[in-house]
């Protein structure tokens, strides 16, 4: 019987662009996806945005705009940055949904009639322009330990849900499923947590303080608290859909949500009387040069301009290979070039180069066909293979996805051994025979890892199988054997991941620099640039290549008509910062005035955007 996985992401709120943090925990969520597909099971995999609350709403004032039409357009950055990231998500949940808010509410009812949810005065130091809450232990000498301005006491009307009655019996629960809070370590940070007296939950805020919020369903005068809403995503996206996968397998999140995630969650589930998720693992943090990427730190890495650069599959790879899921790792580009360099163009990118030329010179380009004659074939026995894969699906099960890859990549390197071993350029000339069967052996076992890589890397996997003949099907299962047909015809040379620092002993030559016209800086000076942020970006009417762009320049917003459709989708420029010539004389291009150009560089067809290097506000001149 196929078994079932539902993995989630945490839903991201819409009030920032998508980082490295957010794109690590879905790229490892899809990769899990997608192993489970692999090995036959019935997956559902869950992410969306979390788009209630305060810090939703305090970011749509600042752009003008209202609550829903802030999430309406950031929500469309999220989506665009996974479909890049090849994320093969089965739903994408918005908490503004209705699927989701009246299930919500019906939840609330059912826990407010079962006397679960109680109304009282709640007490408290509050921070006004923080807008929040503090208990007096929370205080710094005896002010806002956020901000560290003054507070005020206030009592306050709220609905507090009893999370407290189930502290012992959470306690319980977690020590007899060693599988519910992982890794260990966060097991035990939440088992300390949980020694301390456990309060009830206020779950609700007044309106008159934050209106963008799903309404309680027995006072109007209420919103419900962000987390209570955002946590039960997780129930209502399937059962919205009619899928009955419910408990998830695996919520995936990051090691800051965890006490909502393993106590608030948990207890509303009991209290609601709906069964626990299987297991809530909390990975790790990136870290820029030891620090948590921040906004305010300026040390954001965006994962978008990476896979600009090195390319979607070797932005997942990296991912995955370079942090064990759990502990932190630090970011860093060179760690990443790196990697590509030693793994992915050295240790595979060469071996299957190696192969298809080997397999020109020794078998005329086709693929030999499978003797049982297994002398010359070393460690690529049918056995080994079949012994990887199972290896592959254990880890994957115990989510050690780093130490999947280690086999897999051991595995590459032992392919690579044994064709130094069997040196067919020299064995081809004597046992031509023998030849045939090693190179089809070889290539058959390399085509099982990219089967086995398919989920790190879905792009240039499949089109190793493809070239390989494989029609790799959409849901393959590992149990199978990937029959390679004899005789199918195979590409001369492949250059699946070209090394990204140009080799010095390259004989690429250097190209003499063009002889330029001079200008002085007088002339220069009379082009004013400026930084725009960019606000709208859509298809130009009947045209391939035009996009119209609304650009804010601090002081003014302006229409600019750019040539880079074929280049950018209109929503991954939303929210971009670009370089614009602001004093060009206005042109009319199909109609729509341009006041304006964007820069942008070109080189053998590719063409790639000018943005700044770090945060600049709008307007800012460039010098
Ligand atoms: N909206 C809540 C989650 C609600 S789930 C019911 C939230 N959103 S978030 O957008 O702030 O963060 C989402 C996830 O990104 C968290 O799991 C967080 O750990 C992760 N990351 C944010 N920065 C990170 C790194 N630097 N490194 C790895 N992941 C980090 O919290």
């Amino acid at each position: 019987m196929r078994r079932q996985f539902y993995v989630t992401t945490p839903i991201y709120y819409v009030n920032d662009e998508p980082h490295l943090g957010h794109a690590y925990c879905t790229v490892i969520a899809d990769i899990l996806a997608r192993f489970h597909r692999l090995f036959g099971d019935k997956v559902f995999f869950l992410t969306g945005t979390d788009e209630h609350g305060q810090k939703v709403a305090e970011a749509s004032q600042e752009t003008d705009r209202t609550p829903k039409e802030h999430c309406d357009l950031m929500v469309q950055r999220f989506k665009a940055v996974w479909k890049k990231l090849n994320i093969s998500n089965d739903d994408f949940i918005r908490t503004t949904e209705l699927r989701h808010t009246t299930k919500v509410q019906e939840i609330l009812m059912q826990l407010w009639s079962a006397g679960e949810i109680y109304e009282a005065e709640y007490e408290g130091w509050y921070c006004v322009p923080e807008e929040r809450f503090w208990t007096e232990k929370d205080l710094s000498e005896g002010k806002c330990p956020s901000c560290g301005r003054e507070v005020r006491r206030l009592t306050e009307k709220n609905y507090f849900f009893r999370m407290s009655k189930y502290q012992d019996w959470l306690i319980d629960y977690i020590k007899t499923h060693p599988r519910f809070i992982l890794p260990e370590s966060r097991r035990n940070e939440i088992l300390g947590f949980l020694s301390g007296t456990l309060g009830d939950l206020c779950i609700s805020r007044p309106r008159e303080r934050l209106s963008w919020g799903v309404p309680l369903p027995f006072d109007e005068n209420f919103v419900t608290y962000v987390w209570f809403d955002a946590l039960l995503n997780y129930y209502t996206a399937p059962l919205s859909r009619g899928n009955n996968c419910w408990p998830a397998n695996l919520h995936l999140i990051g090691k800051d949500i965890l006490t909502t995630h393993c106590v608030y969650w948990p207890t509303m589930l009991k209290a609601a009387g709906l069964d626990l998720p299987e297991t809530i693992y909390g990975h790790g943090w990136w870290l820029v040069e030891e620090a948590k990427m921040s906004k305010s730190l300026g040390n954001v890495v965006k994962p978008l301009s990476l896979v600009d650069k090195y390319g979607v599959d070797a932005f997942r790879f990296f991912l995955a290979r370079e942090m064990s899921l759990g502990m932190d790792a630090s970011f860093s580009e060179a760690a990443l070039v790196n990697r590509y360099n030693s793994e992915l163009a050295n240790d595979l990118g060469n071996l299957y180069s190696r192969l298809l030329k080997l397999i020109h010179t020794y078998c005329d380009a086709k693929i030999p066909p499978k003797k049982t004659d297994n002398s010359r074939i070393g460690d690529l026995s049918d056995e080994a293979v079949s012994a990887l894969k199972e290896k592959v699906r254990t880890r994957i099960e115990e989510l050690q996805l780093n130490a999947a890859l280690d086999e897999i990549m051991a595995f590459v390197r032992g392919i690579n051994r044994a064709v130094e071993m069997a040196a067919p350029w020299k064995m081809g000339k004597v046992d031509p025979e023998g030849t045939k069967v090693f190179l089809r052996q070889a290539i058959e076992a390399l085509a099982n890892v990219a089967g086995l890589l398919y989920p790190v890397m879905p792009a240039k996997m499949s089109r190793i199988l493809k070239d390989l003949g494989i029609e790799f099907a959409q849901n393959p299962c590992l149990e199978d054997k990937l029959n390679l047909a004899a005789g199918h015809h195979l590409p001369q040379k492949a250059a699946l991941f070209p090394r990204v620092k140009l080799d010095i002993s390259s004989e690429t030559p250097t190209p003499e620099p063009k002889k330029e016209t001079m200008i002085d800086i007088a002339e220069f000076k009379r082009i004013n640039l400026k930084i725009a942020h960019i606000l709208e970006a859509a298809r130009a009417p009947k045209s391939d290549k035009l996009l119209v762009l609304k650009v804010d320049l601090g002081d003014e917003t302006r229409t600019l008509v750019a040539g880079i459709a074929d280049q950018y989708e209109p929503e991954s420029l939303v929210g971009k910062s670009v370089v614009v010539v602001t004093n060009l004389k206005p042109a009319k291009i199909r109609g729509i005035e341009s006041r304006g150009m964007l820069l942008a560089a070109e080189k053998d067809g590719k063409l790639a955007l000018i943005i700044p290097d770090g945060e600049i506000a709008p307007g800012a001149e460039i010098l």
